[in-house]
């Protein structure tokens, strides 16, 4: 049978399940990696596995989310991780050399590998043929203490790049017009992979940009073959070792396929407040702009921050501009330092930011009110910079560059030549600052460091018989994880501290539904469409445990969200009909009843509303693994269970 090149690493990795659209599967991963903003939970999950070791070929800590460390939450948290990663054969990237997959890419990943992370933008590493996916720190912990991770399946989705860029135009363009194309729903349950002749003319980091955005899509990854290209990368990183050939069967069979002429892409912009609100930069004009932000996972390549440096040099940022660039890895900035690139961002009056993720994250550089900010990141979700009001587009490298110079969305067309940006011959290596773990017999001897940061993961009983509840928040559609637990400066150095998050939840939606929970104990929430979309955040399933959350009811769910639920032990819920969600106000009283035999045997729920006499049908959207699980209390209860 002809595979496609996801399927093909699939098939090598297959522990469990048929290869069919829609079927349960298990895979072997072969690597993970954690950030600090997911990997304290992360760690402290796998801590309660009780697995000494960690059976993966290599996993890795990164800390590059909460690095602002503006009181001793996050130093903490970091030092806790530093010592749990030493003891149990994890290797330690600290804080300052980068972010997780920009480091990751550089140095770690290994195409026609597995890769599970507990960041949504995980998918970054198919830019190196790697089949990388996003997911809750519990998935991750359970891959680390037995090298299995689940997953539904997925439909294969190809887009054929022809032709080639033109000037100006960069891979960052190429994934908005993807975006504008498909949605952001438009990748669920599908495997995104990129083929045709035009891909020959994108490096690795440039279809980096390409798949880490496709987390946007919804897409469980996204991946590009390992061809020439992926090798002089490789070779540049001294790891050449570590290249195979991987491409699709000439005849492999896709459920869908979308061609794009890269020559006739334009400089785009994805405006506020979803990353699929794409236009063309012209189409846009000239809007006065008040800051421009530069780096992220998505663009903070050696070869992104050469082209800014190349339109950045011998000019000025506008004085109505605040410039603030982030380079990817220490490795990038070390280059730049070397090459004299960085003087030429400084002196054009650049704000030069740590390398992490800094303010894709909201950890600094929030936006003045109502501000126009123009970010080369992945996300331009309400809120999400820090300022309720700020309005975000994401835009390219280069589009960036020209519109800080000129202080309004200027199109980079307009800049004149382009010059050449070439892959070094060799990068500069030097991992110093990634720490590796105890060998075996050392491990027992160290002690893991836990500050008064830390506290306990929130866990449930075993689902009951019947459950009634009233629906404490009812929210609408395309609800992020954002909005369920909000990032920041303010929030997130309590990520290891549910209880302190708590006060939090559903914040931008609600500000009385922490409230609420306390007051009623238990609740249940109703959604619409794409509930959970953003990102692989667990606190967002761990909060509404912590409060008394037992099912969410929504059209339709997140990917990574959904199994976030199930591992969490709540239950997550679709109307039969969507129309029954017009039918149910905020508080009314809901029963499920018989709900553990309905779940126990995948049938129908039927809901009473309580309040209204009504009552509709809703499916329970589990595997059939994820209902033990469920029926366990959460995956942590249901690996004890297997366990014992
Ligand atoms: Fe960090 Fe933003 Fe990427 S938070 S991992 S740079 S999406």
């Amino acid at each position: 049978m002809s595979l496609t090149l996801a399927q093909k690493i699939i098939k090598t990795h297959l522990l469990s399940g048929e290869m069919t659209p829609g079927s349960d599967i298990g895979l072997k991963i072969d690597q993970t990696l954690t950030q600090d903003a997911t990997g304290t939970m992360a760690y402290l999950e796998f801590e309660a596995m009780g697995v000494p070791r960690v059976k993966t070929e290599r996993s890795v800590a990164y800390i590059d989310h909460n690095t602002l460390q503006t009181g001793f939450e996050n130093a903490d948290d970091h030092r806790y991780i530093q010592t749990v990663a030493k003891k149990h054969g994890i290797y330690f990237s600290r804080p300052g050399n980068g972010i997780c997959h920009q480091v990751h890419l550089e140095r770690f990943g290994i195409p026609g590998k597995t890769l599970i992370g507990s960041d949504s933008h995980t998918p970054t590493g198919g830019g190196i043929g790697m089949l990388a996916m996003g997911a809750g720190g519990l998935d991750v912990a359970v891959a680390m203490g037995s090298g299995e991770y689940y997953i539904t399946m997925p439909k294969m989705l190809r887009i054929n790049l022809t032709g080639k860029l033109s000037p100006w135009v960069s891979a960052k363009d190429i994934i908005l017009e993807v975006l504008r194309i498909l949605s952001v729903k438009g990748g669920v349950g599908k495997i995104v992979e990129y083929g045709g002749n035009g891909i020959a003319t994108l490096s690795v980091p440039e279809r980096a940009t390409i798949t880490n955005m496709g987390a946007e899509l919804g897409a469980t990854t996204s991946i590009f073959p390992s061809d020439e290209v992926t090798l002089s990368f490789l070779k540049a990183q001294g790891r050449e070792k570590d290249w195979v050939e991987l491409k699709p069967d000439s005849d492999a069979k896709y459920d869908e396929t979308i061609e794009i002429n890269l020559s006739e892409l334009k400089p785009m912009a994805a405006c506020p407040h979803s990353p699929d609100a794409v236009k063309t930069v012209d189409e846009i004009g000239s809007i006065k702009v008040d800051q421009v932000c530069i780096g992220s996972c998505t663009n903070s390549s050696y070869r992104d921050m050469m082209r800014i440096a190349s339109i950045l040099k011998g000019k000025t940022v506008h004085p109505d501009v605040s410039l603030a660039i982030a380079p990817g890895s220490k490795q990038v900035y070390n280059m730049l330092a070397q090459n004299g690139a960085l003087a030429d961002l400084i002196s054009a009056g650049a704000r030069i930011l740590e390398c992490a993720c800094g303010p894709c994250i909201g950890m600094g550089q929030s936006p003045n009110s109502g501000g126009i900010s123009l970010r080369t990141f992945n996300r331009n979700f309400e809120g999400r910079s820090g300022t309720a009001d700020g309005q975000i587009y994401l835009v390219s490298p280069e589009t960036a560059a020209a519109s800080a110079i000129y202080g309004v969305l200027t199109n980079p067309q307009t800049l004149g030549e382009e010059a050449p940006i070439e892959q070094p011959e060799k990068f500069l290596i030097n991992d110093n600052m990634i720490v590796p773990p105890a060998d075996e017999k050392e491990a027992t001897d160290v002690e893991v460091l836990r500050g008064p940061n830390i506290k306990e993961v929130p866990t449930t009983t075993a689902l009951p018989q019947d459950i009634t509840a009233k629906a404490l928040l009812k929210v609408g559609d395309n609800i992020t994880t954002d909005h369920i637990m909000p990032a920041g400066a303010k929030i997130l150095p309590y990520r290891s501290n549910i209880p302190y998050l708590s006060n939090f939840c559903f914040g931008v939606c609600d500000k009385e539904f922490p409230e609420r929970c306390r007051e009623y104990g238990k609740g249940i929430v109703v959604g619409g469409s794409n509930y959970g979309q953003g990102s692989s955040r667990e606190h967002a399933v761990l909060v509404p445990l912590y409060l008394g959350i037992k099912a969410v009811v929504a059209k339709s769910f997140a990917r990574i969200h959904c199994a976030n639920l199930a591992n969490a032990g709540i239950l997550p819920l679709v109307f039969k009909n969507e129309k029954d969600y017009d039918g149910i106000d905020q508080m009314d009283e809901l029963e499920l009843p018989d709900i553990r035999a309905t779940v126990e045997n995948g049938g129908t729920v039927t809901v009473k509303n309580l309040t209204k006499g009504t009552s509709f049908e809703a499916d329970a959207v589990l595997s059939d693994r994820q209902r033990k699980i469920v029926l366990a209390g959460g995956l942590l209860s249901y690996i004890k269970e297997q366990n014992k």
